[in-house]
C-alpha cells in the first residue's frame, strides 16, 4: 500500500503557484486577487475561509475577506456578487457555502460571472468541463486529479466507482474521470443514497472515490484488493481528547481498508490539503485570462 500524501502534492502545487506569482510581478503585473464572501459564522466555514486567506498570503496572492451577518438579505448578497463581478481588481471570488436557510445558494451561484467563478460551481463551468473545454474545475475534484497525476496512477480503462453525487464533488469527479484525457478514460459508476446493494458496486472498483460525508462508511468488505481509494470525507466528530473538541474523520475506515489498497489517501492529510491549492490554481488562471499573465 502506498499513501497518497496530500502534504507532498499540495507543497508542489504551492511552490508552482509562488513561482507563477513571482513571474507575474517581475513582468510588472499585480498579483492575482481572490475575494471570499462569508455569511454568518458557521464554524467549519470560518476555518475553510481562514485557510483560503492564509494560503493566498503564502503564495503572494492578494486576498479580500468580505464578512456579512447571517441576517443579510438575498438582494443584498446579490448586490455584493454584482459588485465583485464588475470589480476589475478582483480576478476571482467565492461565496462560501452553506448559506443560511433564507438565502438561495443556487441564485447566488447563477449570479456569479463564470469568468470569475473560481469555485467552478456555475453551470457554464460545469458544462464546459463536461465538454473538455477550458473551465474552472471545482477545487476538490481538481485536487483529486492532481493527486492521481502526481503519483502517475493509471486510470485509462479502469472502473471508477464514485459514492456520492454532490454537485461539488461526486458529480464533477464522475464527469472528469470519464473524459478522454489523463487522468480519465475511466468507466464510471456514480452511486448515491438510492443505489441498492452499494457494496456490490464498490467491490468492482479499481478506483473508489468516497464522497458521501459519512465517517467510516467504506469498510474492508466493500473494497476490492488492489484498489486505489480516494477519501473525500472531512466530517467533524466529537473527540474530548482534542483541544478543539473534535477530530476530522474520513468516509473510509482507513485502518481496515489501507492494507487492501494499492494507494489510499489519509484523512486528514489527503484530499483536504489539495482543495485550497486548487482554488488558488483557478485564481491564477483567472488572473492570467484577464490579461495579467
Ligand atoms: N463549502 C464547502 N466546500 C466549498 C467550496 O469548495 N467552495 C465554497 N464556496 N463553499 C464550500
Amino acid at each position: 500500500m502506498q499513501l497518497i500524501d496530500g502534504k507532498v502534492v499540495a507543497a508542489q502545487a504551492t511552490a508552482d503557484l509562488a513561482a507563477a506569482v513571482a513571474q507575474l510581478t517581475a513582468a510588472g503585473h499585480r498579483p492575482p486577487h481572490l475575494a471570499a464572501v462569508l455569511v454568518g459564522n458557521d464554524g467549519a466555514s470560518e476555518t475553510y475561509v481562514a485557510s483560503k486567506v492564509k494560503s493566498c498570503e503564502e503564495v503572494g496572492f492578494r486576498s479580500t475577506l468580505l464578512r456579512y451577518p447571517a441576517t443579510i438579505t438575498q438582494a443584498e448578497l446579490l448586490a455584493v456578487v454584482a459588485r465583485l463581478n464588475s470589480d476589475p481588481e478582483v480576478d476571482g471570488f467565492i461565496v462560501q457555502l452553506p448559506l443560511p436557510a433564507h438565502l438561495s445558494a443556487e441564485a447566488v451561484t447563477l449570479a456569479i460571472d463564470p469568468a470569475k467563478d473560481v469555485d467552478g460551481f456555475h453551470p457554464a463551468n460545469l458544462g464546459r468541463m463536461a465538454l473538455n473545454l477550458p473551465a474552472y474545475i471545482p477545487a476538490t475534484p481538481y485536487g483529486i486529479v492532481q493527486m492521481l497525476a502526481h503519483y502517475q496512477i493509471e486510470t485509462s480503462g479502469k472502473h471508477c466507482v464514485v459514492v456520492g453525487r454532490s454537485p461539488i464533488v461526486g458529480l464533477p469527479i464522475s464527469i472528469l474521470l470519464g473524459r478522454n484525457t489523463y487522468p480519465g478514460n475511466c468507466t464510471v459508476t456514480l452511486t448515491h443514497s438510492r443505489t441498492p446493494d452499494l457494496a456490490a458496486h464498490t467491490r468492482q472498483a479499481d478506483l473508489l472515490i468516497a464522497a458521501l460525508g459519512r465517517p467510516g462508511f467504506i469498510t474492508a468488505e466493500m473494497v476490492k484488493p488492489g484498489a486505489v481509494v480516494i477519501d473525500v470525507g472531512i466530517t467533524r466528530v466529537p473527540d474530548a481528547t482534542k483541544k478543539t473538541g473534535f477530530r476530522i474523520q474520513g468516509d473510509v475506515d482507513f485502518a481496515a481498508v489501507a492494507p487492501l489498497a494499492s494507494y489510499i489517501t489519509p484523512v486528514p492529510g489527503g484530499v483536504g490539503l489539495m482543495t485550497v491549492a486548487s482554488l488558488l490554481k483557478n485564481t491564477l488562471l483567472a488572473a492570467q485570462r484577464r490579461g495579467l499573465g
